[in-house]
């Protein structure tokens, strides 16, 4: 419908903010949304606030991105003033302060000799651009073959056509045939029989890091460019790295030449008690994918920050020359880099991550708390990060996770993730122990009334 009319035409009635059909929805189920929509209007610190005026706890930090709970005021003002002083500047060719002092806080935030950051809008991209880099890496190098990359079943990447291919998500490929990059698979860590209700990283599974060897026997080292993996797989339901998995991962890369990309959209910033997951592993890798928790959600962004010996591989040839033909018109916009500033000035003021770490044993507690249960067949926690697999009913796979957001949304007055049958939990850092039992307590009386 136009809100433009001719002059002297009389207007065109414009559609009603109550009309719910024109904007289609990402990753929503649309027709049982306009039934029974959830419609939030404000938020402060933990809680949003819905279109009938009540009060939630955000379970969720939003979706894993507001680590420092919302509008929070340091952040707000930021992104105030520089919309005042200056609105855009174009990234390719020019630059503004704000980019280069937020490459150089996260650059120092980040492990070992992971020195460069390139910016981007969203964690899809993010992880396209490393696919890119990787690449043009090994192209720079010489080894234009290495072309195929190896992700893992029950992985997400985002949605982008490269996070797709190295995805394990069926349902997110099976609509969008073959996809462009080459991608094999390594096996889920996830394995239910040996270890359910697993707090932290479980005991069992290290050994699945070694399906690495098969997969490079099989295309041999000389066709792969890289291994994608997250350090903690968040969106399939919060499947944690076995206990040294992600080393022996690293150890294999290094002996067949793969560069190792964690993505960390959803582990970057603090949900696993460090700036990056990484860190609590011990583990570099080449890559590191970014986005959500970087501004705290307050504006989109993400970024690749990359080892120097990758950034040192693309700085050659003429020096008038673009060394990545990549980039986005919005990679470090202004209100981005201010709100990123704010971000992690507040992360550090406060001490987020090492709260993370601290309340992760009390949050253990709580969602543990809730084994036995109806219908619960397995509880997962790490950092402040946890799942709950609620088991399907038998004629509806992920009815009961659908009915589960709806209790706990409509009756409960917390806000949940859902991934298929299972509740996710993950709220901002900024959470307080009593918060945690509350969220737990109206998690369970869901689950119950659900029974
Ligand atoms: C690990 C991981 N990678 C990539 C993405 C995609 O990020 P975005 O939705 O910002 O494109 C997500 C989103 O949840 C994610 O969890």
């Amino acid at each position: 419908m136009s809100q433009f009319n001719a002059p002297g035409a009389a207007p065109e009635p414009v559609a009603s903010p109550n009309d719910l059909d024109a904007y289609w929805m990402p990753f929503t189920a649309n027709r049982a949304f306009r039934k029974s929509p959830r419609l939030l209007v404000g938020a402060k610190d933990m809680h949003y606030q819905t279109s009938d005026g009540r009060q939630i706890i955000d379970g969720a930090a939003g979706l894993w991105c507001v680590n420092a709970g919302h509008g929070r005021a340091p952040i707000v003002e930021a992104i105030r003033a520089q919309a005042g002083e200056m609105d855009f500047a174009p990234p390719f060719q020019f630059g503004s302060p704000k980019a280069f002092q937020l490459a150089s806080r996260i650059a120092a935030l980040a492990p070992g000799d992971l020195d460069h950051v390139f910016f981007v809008n969203s964690g899809s991209e993010a992880v396209d651009t490393a696919m890119k880099i990787a690449l043009a890496y090994h192209q720079a190098n010489g080894q234009g073959g290495r072309q195929r990359f190896v992700g893992r079943v029950r992985g997400y990447h985002g949605v982008g056509f490269g996070g797709i291919a190295v995805g394990g998500m069926p349902a997110n490929r099976k609509a969008f045939g073959i996809g462009t990059p080459a991608a094999d698979h390594l096996p889920t860590t996830y394995n239910r029989a040996e270890q359910a209700y697993a707090r932290g990283e479980p005991a069992w599974g290290a050994h699945l890091a070694d399906e690495l060897e098969n997969i490079v026997a099989l295309h041999d080292a000389s066709t792969i460019g890289a291994v994608i993996v997250e350090p903690m797989a968040g969106s399939t339901g919060v499947l944690a790295a076995p206990q040294g998995y992600l080393q022996r991962l690293r150890a294999l890369c290094d002996k067949h030449g793969l560069l190792l990309i964690f993505d960390e959209v959803i582990t970057g910033f603090g949900r696993l008690g460090h700036a990056f997951a990484s860190q609590r592993y011990g583990v570099v890798p080449d890559m590191i994918c970014f986005a959500k928790g970087v501004t705290s959600g307050a504006v989109p962004m993400g970024g690749v920050i990359v080892r120097k010996h990758i950034f040192d591989a693309f700085m050659k040839g003429p020096e008038h020359m673009v060394e990545l033909f990549h980039g986005y018109t919005y990679s470090a916009h202004p209100l981005a880099c201010a709100a990123g500033l704010a971000a992690l000035a507040l992360y550090e003021e406060e001490g987020l991550f090492a709260r993370a770490l601290k309340l992760e044993a009390s949050f253990a507690d709580a969602l543990h708390g809730l084994k036995g249960l109806p219908n619960v067949v397995d509880i997962r926690t790490i950092g402040l990060a946890g799942a709950i697999d609620l088991a399907p009913r038998p004629d509806a796979p992920g009815l009961r996770g659908y009915q589960a957001m709806e209790e706990t949304f409509h009756r409960r007055d917390v806000l949940v993730r859902i991934a298929g049958d299972s509740i996710v939990l993950c709220p901002p850092l900024i959470v307080s122990e009593n918060q945690i039992g509350e969220i737990a307590d109206k998690v369970g009386a869901a689950i119950k009334a659900l029974a």
